[in-house]
């Protein structure tokens, strides 16, 4: 199978803002954007991205997953970017649209089309370092695709780093830089130790990796930190702790410290996850911090865990009761 995110279909669909309004969307080739050189986006970050997914059921039906969720978030990225506003309508239309289009494309469980909405400021000019871009474009590319962690559920090894993974202001948008700023650090850290991730921890505050949030696993208890604005706030969070007070869980949303979750990690039965739309719901099986290795619970990942995966799966693949109603129809 191909790397996560390398296979894309031969068209996407595109809209630009231009004049004060979005441009009606049309299908385009996918390797066809033309950019200026001095676009605001290539010198100044004005970039947003959005990745959600779409699935076949068994009876063939195709269905988008949280679709608002993600719009309402780029929209609020778009904003933090001082980007264009998009217009959200227009960009379900689009995503609809185009996943319709590519509907024969969408792989079966457990595999799903990924999509990727992205918005870029393509206003040409160089002097705009402390000032907005007026003009943007925004594209919905598709992507088919299967596991995101190459070992499958494989249960990771995450480095805790007592830093922080960007500006703590910048952490709820989601935004190239953020993961620039990351990429060193995730470098540095597969070197030494073989982490697959880094757990960022500022000041001893358990946030979230590099591409996924995390969630601590205690018997009964579920344990996340709570909102703020410096991390992403994930829809696959949002939903596996709604599946998880579906099943009677608690659900403690608040600061969680690096000290806590070491001394809670080697109890036994306890269980650690990372939650994203790549990332679904892996199991973490060791922590390492400060030069020691902590295994998690029995290290092999745990079985609320798998069950919290399997409900949110089944949602998605048709097999359970869509009772949140998350699920769109596309065709
Ligand atoms: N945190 C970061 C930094 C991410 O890149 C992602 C992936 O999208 C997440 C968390 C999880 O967000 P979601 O569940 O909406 O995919
Ligand atoms: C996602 O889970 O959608 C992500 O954005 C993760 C990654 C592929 C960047």
């Amino acid at each position: 199978m191909a790397a996560f995110g390398t296979v894309f279909t031969p068209e996407m669909i595109i809209s630009h803002f231009h004049n004060n309004s979005w441009s009606q969307p049309e299908l385009v080739a996918t390797d066809s954007i033309s950019l200026h050189p001095g676009a605001h986006v290539l010198h100044y970050s004005s970039t947003c991205f959005e990745g959600l997914k779409a699935f076949r059921h068994a009876d063939g039906g195709i269905y988008v997953f949280r679709m608002d969720k993600n719009v309402a978030r780029l929209a609020q990225s778009s904003q933090l970017l001082a980007l264009p506003q998009i217009d959200g309508a227009m960009l379900q239309q689009m995503i609809l649209d185009i996943v319709k289009r590519y509907a024969a494309d969408v792989p079966n469980p457990p595999g799903s089309m990924y999509i990727r909405p992205t918005h870029i400021g393509t206003e040409a000019s160089i002097g705009k370092a402390a000032a907005p871009s007026l003009e943007s474009m925004l594209y919905v590319l598709l992507s088919p695709v299967g596991d995101y962690f190459a070992g499958g559920a494989k249960p990771l090894r995450l480095l805790l780093e007592d830093s922080a993974r960007c500006a703590a202001h910048m952490g709820m948008v989601k935004s190239g830089g953020n993961y620039a700023s990351a990429l060193q650090p995730i470098m540095k850290a597969r070197a030494a130790v073989q982490a697959d991730q880094v757990l960022f921890c500022p000041n001893g505050d358990v946030q979230e990796t590099g591409a996924a949030n995390f969630l601590l696993i205690d018997g009964n208890e579920i344990i996340t930190k709570a909102l703020d604005s410096s991390f992403l706030h994930g829809v696959t969070r949002d939903s596996i702790l709604t599946l998880a007070r579906d099943r009677g869980m608690k659900v403690s949303e608040r600061e969680l410290t690096v000290d806590e979750l070491l001394e809670r990690a080697q109890k036994p039965g306890t269980e650690a996850a990372l939650s994203g739309t790549a990332a679904v719901l892996t199991p973490v099986g060791t922590l390492i911090h400060a030069g020691k290795e902590y295994q998690v619970g029995s290290g092999q990942g745990g079985t609320t865990t798998a069950a919290l995966r399997q409900a949110l799966n089944d949602i998605q693949w048709g097999k359970a009761e869509d009772k949140h109603g998350w699920l769109v129809k596309v065709c």
